[in-house]
């Protein structure tokens, strides 16, 4: 039906609370027929409680709609699956973990005179805080709390020097199970933004696997050798940092 000349749309606003604790969402719709005037409020209301976010829709396609419109704002987050929510804060320790790890690896090479594998491990460390960054970025841009707990001690005694390159590929095979197990998790609640989020790292994990890999062959055919182990050494030491190629 064509409008009147001045008459205003009829519309609804659909709004979004965000449960602190994570594991709840409620959503209220409220009627209004206001239009700008019912804008500018809503982003006020947002600016002072950023936990709830508004919706605006048609009046008609409401009463049309509605039940799918509700039904998509539910699943337009993660925050609505507590479980995943863990999961990725419990992948932000773990990827704390890793970069604690490989520091740990730099340190002993540094205090053993290998340069080039302390540099390797030392950019290994910054790219897996990058990893923990993105975790912590995916979360908040979905709004869900970031939880930071401890981090482990890393433990490992080395007694030969390619203890770390093989403790490093076991460690990544570890952190390849978290991740599936992660988009596991995902894939069963129907989470595409979650999975679309987690491939980058499904890939990551398979590169990171094969340098570790890399790593062991190599010292297995140059490191018993000195003059082979500093050449080895020296290639390592021209491995530069660079930032992730995820953006979010
Ligand atoms: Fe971020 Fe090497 O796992």
């Amino acid at each position: 039906m064509a409008r009147r000349k001045g008459q205003q749309p009829e519309y609804v606003v659909i709004c979004r609370e965000f449960n602190r604790k994570m594991a709840r969402i409620d959503i209220t719709v409220i009627d209004s027929g206001v239009t700008e005037q019912l804008l500018k409020g809503l982003v006020m209301l947002h600016m002072r409680d950023p936990h709830k976010r508004y919706f605006l829709t048609n009046k008609k396609d409401y009463q049309k709609y509605g039940a799918l419109m509700k039904k998509q704002i539910e699943t337009m987050s993660i925050q609505n699956n507590k479980k995943i929510v863990e999961l990725l804060n419990d992948q932000i320790n773990k990827e704390l973990y890793s970069a604690y790890l490989y520091l740990d690896f730099s340190n002993y090479y540094k205090d053993n005179g290998l340069d080039g594998f302390a540099n390797w491990y030392n950019i290994q460390a910054q790219e897996e805080r990058d990893h923990a960054m993105l975790f912590v970025q995916y979360l908040q841009n979905n709004n869900a709390k970031v939880i930071l707990e401890a981090i482990d001690k890393p433990d490992k005694e080395y007694t030969k020097l390619n203890d770390p390159l093989i403790f490093g590929l076991e460690h990544e095979e570890y952190v390849t199970s978290l991740i599936h197990n992660l988009y596991d998790a995902a894939y069963s609640v129907k989470d595409f933004r979650t999975m679309q989020f987690l491939d980058w790292f499904v890939k990551e994990q398979g590169e990171e696997e094969t340098n570790a890999n890399d790593l062991i062959t190599k010292f297995n055919l140059f490191g018993s050798d000195s003059r082979s182990l500093y050449l080895l050494d020296s290639e390592l030491a021209a491995r530069v940092y660079s930032a992730p190629s995820l953006v979010l």
